[in-house]
């Protein structure tokens, strides 16, 4: 969700008030992808790396988080939402902390759309995080294959993501789930977060959607699964 300080200053107005204009396009996201039938959407909100930015941008964005945690509960369970956040959440403020365990309690029997918050998140943190697990658990070396290490990052249920969306013409991961990117499709929009809404959301997905995944196969091994699959013979 880049581009909310460039975004504000270029109206003459501070950082924060980018980040709070970009809560109504957190909203137009949330929307998109539950008419879309998308399963899951993460959000990178806060990452590790953010920590570094002025005190009174942080309290700002942390107010932000739980101002809008509360007031969107209800329309969270109206829409089917299951709230979950993925981080090192311990480092958050407390009211951070509470408001978050609230509507993730309040939302854990929802079925649509998965929505999880990114917060004081970063890959090589999970990564870090995994690695500390599995020495912990004494696993033997020879079993740490593949599997093991996706067992062990923090939210081992939740599919690899097929889409990255990144906005404001920014072009890097910034340390952003760097296990489960390693197949998806990026999508660079120079759409700055507090302007990207329903329609951009939905553009992204239908221009993935068109795109076509090859998991390092070859474009005739897809063709050919393709026609197999067009036939009606699954492999
Ligand atoms: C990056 O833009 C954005 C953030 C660090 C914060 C994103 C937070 C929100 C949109 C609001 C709160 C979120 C939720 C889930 C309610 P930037 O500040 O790096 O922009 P810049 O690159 O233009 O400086």
């Amino acid at each position: 969700m880049d581009g909310n300080g460039r975004w504000a200053r270029e109206r003459g107005e501070d950082r924060i008030f980018g980040h709070a204009s970009g809560v109504e396009s957190v909203r137009s996201a949330v929307s998109a992808a539950g008419e879309l039938g998308v399963g899951y959407l993460t959000l990178y909100a806060f990452s590790t790396e953010n920590w570094s930015r002025p005190q009174e941008e942080i309290n700002a964005l942390m107010e932000l988080l739980v101002k809008s945690l509360a007031g969107e509960v209800a329309e969270l369970i109206r829409k089917g939402v299951r709230l979950r956040s993925t981080g090192d959440i311990s480092a958050l403020p407390d009211a951070c902390i509470a408001g978050l365990r609230d509507v993730e309690q309040k939302t854990a029997h929802c079925e649509g759309l998965n929505l999880i918050l990114a917060l004081s998140y970063s890959g090589r943190w999970e990564l870090t995080e995994a690695v500390r697990r599995i020495v912990r658990s004494g696993m033997p070396a020879e079993d740490i294959d593949e599997h093991a290490v996706r067992q062990h990052l923090s939210m081992p249920d939740v599919p690899d993501p097929e889409l990255l969306i990144r906005t404001s013409g920014e072009q890097r991961l910034s340390n952003f789930l760097l296990w489960q990117l390693a197949y998806s499709e990026l999508h660079f929009t120079p759409v700055m977060w507090p302007d990207f809404r329903e329609d951009h959301f939905k553009a992204a997905i239908l221009e993935f959607r068109g795109r076509e995944r090859r998991f390092g196969r070859t474009g005739d091994q897809v063709s050919t699964e393709a026609q197999d699959i067009k036939q009606g013979i699954t492999k």
